[in-house]
């Protein structure tokens, strides 16, 4: 299946042609990104009326090269997917709305893609990851530990202001099935190989981050996935690929799917009985 895949969620207007094999496999098509920096650099941060105004101006142009490049028409795509939130609502609006015109237009299945979601499923596109994995996402706004059991289907185990490591490690596992304390239950697999880790988000870019986390993963005798530095920070392909993902399983959206502001990861999560899921908003 081929998916667009619209990206204004903070500074960054991107707009990405992603394919999905049957088998699961994904090949990206085209992946065009104009970051923002320049405009906002002098205010020392994103100032989310003057993004909203340059999404507005550059996203036409931006889907359009993402199309071209990738040498599709609408007519041929299977789906639209667009970035819903988390993230500043101006700049999701604007991405939103041209989705569901595209989407209504070339009666084109729609699929509102929560924005942290396409980071936790990047790896794998890139790396064709297995469920399940722990990853660690680390972006401008939020700096968490999941388990990615599946798509759709997250929970975060810690996030900076959150739990401390130890309990992170015994709801990992207990979302596993293995006894209490959880550290060296969790850490016995790992050692024998089992459990990749992944890492997704801006500041995975960072290559001391990728480093340490290299580290850590040989001492634990783990794999560690990471996309490329320009997959960690945001783009369209990612939306584009959680889309699909999202798509395959039939998981589309109706043309009143909002625009959210707040969007927790983990609000569908089926976590093992007995396990409080974490709801700290965003
Ligand atoms: O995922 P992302 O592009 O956007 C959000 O979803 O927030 O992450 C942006 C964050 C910014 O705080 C930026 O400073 C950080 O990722 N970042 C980096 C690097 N590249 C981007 N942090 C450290 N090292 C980098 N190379
Ligand atoms: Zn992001």
């Amino acid at each position: 299946m081929l998916v667009l895949g619209i990206e204004t969620t903070c500074d960054e207007t991107a707009a990405a042609v992603v394919e999905r094999q049957d088998d699961g496999s994904g090949k990206i098509l085209s992946n065009i990104v104009r970051s923002q920096t320049d405009e906002h650099a002098r205010f020392g941060g994103v100032v989310p009326e003057i993004a909203a105004r340059a999404h507005v101006d550059l996203l036409d142009g931006i889907i359009g090269m993402a199309m071209k490049q990738a040498g599709v028409g609408f007519a041929e795509l299977s789906g639209i997917a667009a970035a819903a939130g988390p993230g500043l609502i101006g700049g999701v609006i604007v991405g939103l709305t041209p989705a569901k015109a595209i989407a209504m237009v070339h009666d084109t299945p729609l699929i509102a893609v929560n924005h942290l979601e396409a980071h936790a499923l990047t790896p794998r596109l890139t790396c064709a990851l297995a469920f399940p994995y722990c990853l660690f996402l680390a972006s401008g706004g939020h700096t968490q530990i999941v388990a990615v059991i599946g798509v759709g289907n997250y929970v975060r185990l810690g996030t900076t202001v959150d739990d401390a490591m130890g309990e992170a490690f015994d709801k990992v596992a207990k979302m596993l099935g293995l006894p209490y304390p959880g550290g060296p239950e969790v850490e016995r697999p790992a050692i024998g190989g089992a459990r990749a880790l992944g890492a997704a988000g801006g500041v995975a870019a960072n290559q001391a981050i990728r480093g340490a986390l290299q580290d850590v993963a040989a001492k634990a005798q783990t794999t560690l996935i990471i996309p490329p530095p320009a997959l960690c920070t945001d783009n369209g392909a990612m939306i584009a690929w959680a889309g699909a993902e999202r798509m395959a399983l039939g998981l589309t959206d109706t043309m009143d799917a909002p625009p959210r502001a707040p969007w927790l990861l983990d609000a569908n999560a089926t976590a093992p009985k007995g396990y409080a899921k974490t709801r700290a908003g965003f």
